[in-house]
């Protein structure tokens, strides 16, 4: 009868965890096994189409509607942004974070498109680490350079190298989905990844291709200056923040990056394979969209 206290709590953690697993309020799409989707297969590969396709019916009602329809995940969600805004106050950071304008932003009239093309044509020729050799493309980037929100992935796979283009392959698919659930298309967000060119076989990225390749990422975000970022999966994640902490601790808080505040969730790929995820990254996102919308409302002009 005296059950020991860790074990209570982890029977208290797996059951919440059932609950919230079996808890059909996420769009049914974030409950399907992506493989078997007919609806999934059918969306086109190149970006300009994904974007067109049929957004999921979920958007009908925006996040913050479908937050107050849970009131823990809303009072979770209202503290979480309270939380940021907090520490974003107190550390008195200006939005766009503290990194310096990248000097293509001033040599372009502060034109950020302009910016991002000039740092993408000194990037596409990168070969200062091996992955240049294999490359069929580098892939910078993509997206609306005035984005509010970037999602930073960690390389390009295949399709990526094929295409030039980043997550534009079954993750991507995936990807533009989760975007599509948060009221976001495509163009509205900025998307790009830790390392510009495909490791081999999609190995992890080796410590001295990201030194090598993380100026390039950093000069992006200082022509960027987004009001937040999103890291997908564990290995963008500890990447960015230059830590060794899990993927569930990482989901747990926010972090900042040159005072950007940073949030992480699962890889796209990772909830390919174990679709159980989804219901996780559902909250991590509609949590992300409260956050970007707390900022713009906060850093509007004249407010
Ligand atoms: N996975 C990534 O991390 N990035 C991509 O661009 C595609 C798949
Ligand atoms: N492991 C990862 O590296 N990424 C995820 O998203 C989940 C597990």
């Amino acid at each position: 009868m005296t059950t020991p206290r860790d074990t209570r709590e982890a029977i208290a953690a797996d059951l919440l965890n059932w609950i919230r697993q079996n808890e059909h309020s996420a769009p049914p799409w974030f409950l399907d096994d992506g493989s078997a989707s007919p609806a999934l297969a059918e969306v086109p590969a190149a970006p300009a189409s994904v974007s067109a396709a049929p957004v999921p019916e979920s958007t009908a009602e925006s996040p913050a509607a479908e937050a107050a329809a849970d009131p823990t995940f809303a009072a979770a969600c209202a503290a979480f942004v309270a939380e940021t805004l907090a520490l974003i106050e107190r550390d008195g950071v200006p939005p766009g974070g503290s990194l310096p304008p990248d000097p293509l932003l001033a040599a372009h009239g502060g034109d950020k498109a302009a910016a991002l093309a000039a740092l993408c044509a000194e990037v596409l020729p990168c070969a200062k680490c091996d992955l240049h050799r294999a490359r069929t493309h580098t892939v910078f980037g993509t997206g609306n350079p005035d984005a509010d929100l970037v999602f930073i992935g960690e390389a390009p796979g295949q399709d990526e190298d094929l295409q030039g283009e980043p997550f534009v392959g079954r993750s991507g698919q995936l990807l533009t989905k989760i975007l599509g659930a948060i009221g976001y298309a495509r163009q509205d967000v900025y998307i790009c990844n830790i390392l510009k060119c495909r490791p081999p076989n999609n190995r992890d990225p080796l410590p001295a291709e990201v030194q090598q390749c993380e100026p390039h990422l950093r000069r992006q975000l200082a022509i960027l200056r987004p009001r937040a970022i999103c890291c997908l999966g564990r290995i963008a994640g500890q990447t960015l923040l230059g830590t060794e902490a899990s993927l569930g601790r990482l989901r747990q808080a926010v972090h900042f990056y040159a005072g950007i505040p940073v949030t992480v969730t699962f890889h796209p790929a990772a909830l390919l394979r174990n679709p159980g995820w989804k219901r996780d990254t559902w909250d991590d996102v509609r949590r992300l969209r409260a956050l970007v919308d707390a900022l713009a409302a906060r850093q509007a002009p004249g407010q």
